[in-house]
């Protein structure tokens, strides 16, 4: 396995793994301290193509004021020995010189789906990612990108932004969403969830049950409003101090639903315990 840390390095290992016969890139785009949730994309990757590059970047442009970039944790030996192990071919890890050069002003803004839900406290957050993913998508020119499905909102940007932007040919002929990685008590795999305590972490074993509870009420034809309204007392009951948003949505446009109408789509949630915010999503069948 290769490790690139500047542009020309990337492109020439790029083209080194495409070789005359055009193998396959498969792109798995991470800011590193990686966990189990992305080695699965990993291994989604390579199975998909041919060979997988990982982007290993902390990219500040998503960080906002408050938020502390520089405790982010940083762990390439470690996360090299892990992509090592899954058989991935080539890390790309710029620094931000490398990725943001001085003098850098440009900026991919996707309306709509950047807000509300995550972005609500969080301005300018889907910017920064859709820059550094549209900026990685020119570098690396991968047919298929993956991203978790957990991160749900940030997977709609990122689909909206290639669809708009023509991204999709000769750059990524597909992005694939990968199905959340789940604990045994379905709760959904999250760096966050190791700052839970004993208590809570039990407690948060709730969040997935009670958003199946909704959708199954849901798919029986019940009201939306009164199976979010049970969906947010049930988590209230069982701990959790508050609920930032329960919302059915478009699973392409985020748009809020009240009632099925056979457009595909999503259950959300953000909620927080014990100071930790967690988030889920899952689909609801609207046929
Ligand atoms: O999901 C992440 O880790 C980041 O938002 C991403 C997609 C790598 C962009 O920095």
């Amino acid at each position: 396995m290769q490790t690139a840390s500047t542009i020309d390095a990337l492109r020439s290992q790029v083209a080194k793994l495409r070789g005359s016969d055009g193998a396959t890139i498969g792109l798995v785009p991470t800011m590193g301290a990686l966990h189990e949730g992305h080695l699965t994309l990993v291994r989604r990757a390579r199975e998909a193509c041919d060979h997988v590059v990982t982007s290993i970047f902390v990219n500040p442009t998503q960080f906002g004021p408050g938020e502390d970039l520089d405790a982010y944790p940083r762990q390439l030996e470690a996360d090299a020995a892990m992509l090592e192990a899954e058989g991935c071919a080539l890390i790309w890890a710029p620094d931000v010189a490398a990725m943001y050069p001085p003098g850098f002003v440009s900026n991919i803004s996707v309306s709509g789906v950047s807000e509300g839900f995550c972005a609500a406290d969080r301005p300018g957050h889907f910017d920064g990612v859709a820059t550094v993913v549209c900026k990685l998508f020119h570098q690396v020119l991968p047919d298929m990108a993956f991203f978790g499905e957990k991160d749900f909102q940030q997977l709609a940007v990122i689909r909206a932004m290639a669809r708009d932007l023509d991204l999709t040919r000769p750059h990524v002929l597909s992005i694939i969403g990968v199905p959340t990685v789940r604990e045994a008590d379905g709760l959904a795999m999250s760096s966050r969830n190791r700052y839970l305590s004993a208590e809570n972490r039990t407690a948060a074993g709730t969040l997935p049950r009670a958003m199946k509870n909704a959708i199954v009420a849901i798919e029986r034809g019940g009201d939306v409003g009164s199976a979010l309204s049970a969906l947010e007392s049930d988590l209230i009951k069982a701990g959790f101090d508050s609920v930032d948003y329960a919302t059915l949505a478009d699973s392409a446009s985020l748009a809020p639903i009240t009632a099925l109408s056979g457009a595909s789509a999503r259950l959300l949630v953000a909620a927080r315990i014990g100071g930790t915010r967690l988030i889920d999503n899952m689909a609801v069948d609207t046929a």
